[in-house]
Formats: structure tokens, sequence, C-alpha cells
């Protein structure tokens, strides 16, 4: 079945539109995919690790290491941004933020964002006796949650430059983003969208959708 896109995107889409040439002078030259490559395999000794070190050699992350692989590249990059001027508070990510020159930001997030996220976008069921399948397929209307999905995608794989994957997402990694949204401690992002939607969630919704993403058939884990 084919949808028209829901409404926040369409406004998203708008408000994308209106920032372009705003976003394109801000981002400096074109990134170099070779500098970020080497970035996230080699670092930048003695100050940065490699990226690879934590987030997996093909950047598919594992456990409190977040996917980077095949997000897109402005979000990767935005999320830098936040690290290493606190507005995303996290004392691992902020020294390796810093260390990083606003163009190295940018190669290393081009790179990350053109490699293959192994993440399958299979549409999953809403199941009513499932309530991580509920949260993610219908969301919970009464409550002002929308589905998980209409915004990240099927199989949570992730949609375009603004909404990331989180199908591999741990429950305690997504429950810190959560947590994070509810005190403030990361930017609202786009239209202030998923801080909004944080703001709602219960850790036993936060739990029943991680299972559900880690369980679901179109899930394939990279
Ligand atoms: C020592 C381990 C470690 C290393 C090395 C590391 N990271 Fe991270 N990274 C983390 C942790 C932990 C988080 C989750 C932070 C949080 O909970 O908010 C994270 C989160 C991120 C995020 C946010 C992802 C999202 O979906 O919100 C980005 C982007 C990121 N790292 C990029 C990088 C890059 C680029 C490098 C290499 C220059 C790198 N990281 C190196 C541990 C590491
Ligand atoms: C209206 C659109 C929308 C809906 C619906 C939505 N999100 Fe989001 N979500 C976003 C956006 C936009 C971001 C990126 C925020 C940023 O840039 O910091 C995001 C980011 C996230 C992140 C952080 C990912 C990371 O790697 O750090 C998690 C976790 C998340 N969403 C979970 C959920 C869950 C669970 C649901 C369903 C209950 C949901 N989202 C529904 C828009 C949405």
């Amino acid at each position: 079945m084919r949808h028209s896109p829901p409404r926040p995107l369409r406004r998203l889409g708008a408000a994308c539109t209106c920032a372009l040439l705003l976003c394109a002078s801000a981002q400096g030259q074109t990134p170099n995919l070779q500098q970020g490559e080497q970035i996230a395999k080699k670092g930048l000794p003695p100050t940065v690790a490699a990226c690879a070190s934590c987030h997996g050699a093909q950047g598919q992350g594992m456990a409190a290491f977040p996917p980077l692989a095949g997000q897109g590249a402005r979000y990767l990059r935005t999320q830098l941004d936040a690290f290493a001027d606190g507005s995303r508070g996290n004392p691992i990510m902020a020294p390796i933020a810093q260390g990083l020159k606003p163009q190295e930001r940018a190669d290393v997030a081009a790179y990350f964002a053109s490699l293959p996220s192994g993440i399958a976008a299979t549409a999953g069921q809403a199941d009513a006796k499932d309530k991580g399948a509920w949260l993610v397929e219908r969301g919970r209307m009464q409550d002002g949650i929308p589905a998980c999905a209409s915004c990240h995608g099927p199989g949570g794989a992730g949609v375009g430059e603004h909404f990331p994957a989180i199908a591999t997402l741990s429950a305690s990694y997504m429950q810190a983003q959560v947590d994070a949204w509810k005190k403030g401690s990361r930017p609202p992002g786009p239209l202030g969208l998923m801080e909004g939607i944080a703001k709602k969630l219960s850790s036993d919704d936060v739990n029943a959708i991680a299972q559900y993403y880690a369980g679901a058939s179109g899930a394939a884990k990279p």
C-alpha cells in the first residue's frame, strides 16, 4: 500500500526546501569521503579514536553504540556538532567531536552516510496483543503518540536525511535518548518532532518497542 507522507513529513519537507540555500552555504566545501574513511578507521591520533572501534567496523553499531552506516549525512553532522558544543551532552562523544574540525565532521558524516545500513525496510504488522508492534505500526492516538514507522519508515530503517534508523537500537540506548529529550540534554531536532513524542513515552513503551524491533522479521540485523 502507498500512503502520501504524513503531515509532519510534508511540513518538514517544506521547511527544508526553504532552508536549503542556508544549509548548503553553512556546510562548506564538498565532503571528502577518503578523509572520512580514514577518520572512521584510524581516527586522528592521539585525540580522536577510530570511530570503528566503538561503532563497529562497518558502522553498524552495537549495544550502547548507535549505528552510523546509512544514516543521513546531515543527521550525523548535526549530532557531531551538538556533541561538540555540548547541547547533546555525552562525556564519550564530546571530546571526540571537539577533536574534529567542522570539515572533518562533514567528511566522516558523509562517509558513514555512504555505507549500507543493512537494515531491511520491510513493513511490519500491527498486533493488538503486542504493545511494541502496536506502538511502532499504529502509535497510541489517545496519548498523541504517532506510529514510529510513520517517520522512521518500514522496519525502522530510517527515511531520508532527517529520520534516523531506529530498528537496531538497544532498549537502554533508546531509553537514554528519551530521557535526554525529557530533561533537555539533547536538542529537540527538526521541528521538535521527536522531543514532543519522547515526553509521552514511558519506559515500558520503550522496552516494548525495542523488543519488537529486535524480534521483527523485517528488522534484519547487520
Ligand atoms: C569510545 C567509544 C566511541 C568512539 C571511539 C566513537 N563513538 Fe560515537 N558514540 C559513542 C557513544 C557511547 C554514543 C552514544 C551517545 C549517547 O548516548 O548519546 C555515540 C554516538 C554517536 C553519534 C550519534 C548517533 C545517533 O544516532 O544519534 C554519532 C553521529 C557518533 N557517535 C559519531 C562518531 C564518529 C564520527 C566517531 C569517530 C570520529 C565516533 N563516533 C567515535 C561512542 C563512541
Ligand atoms: C513525527 C515524526 C517522528 C515520529 C512519529 C517518531 N520519530 Fe523518532 N525521531 C524523529 C526525528 C526527526 C528524529 C531525529 C531527531 C534529531 O535530529 O535529533 C528522531 C529520532 C529518534 C531517536 C534517536 C535515534 C538515535 O540514533 O539517536 C529515537 C530513539 C527515536 N526517534 C525513537 C522513536 C520511537 C520509539 C517512535 C515511536 C514511538 C518515534 N521515534 C516516532 C521523528 C519522529
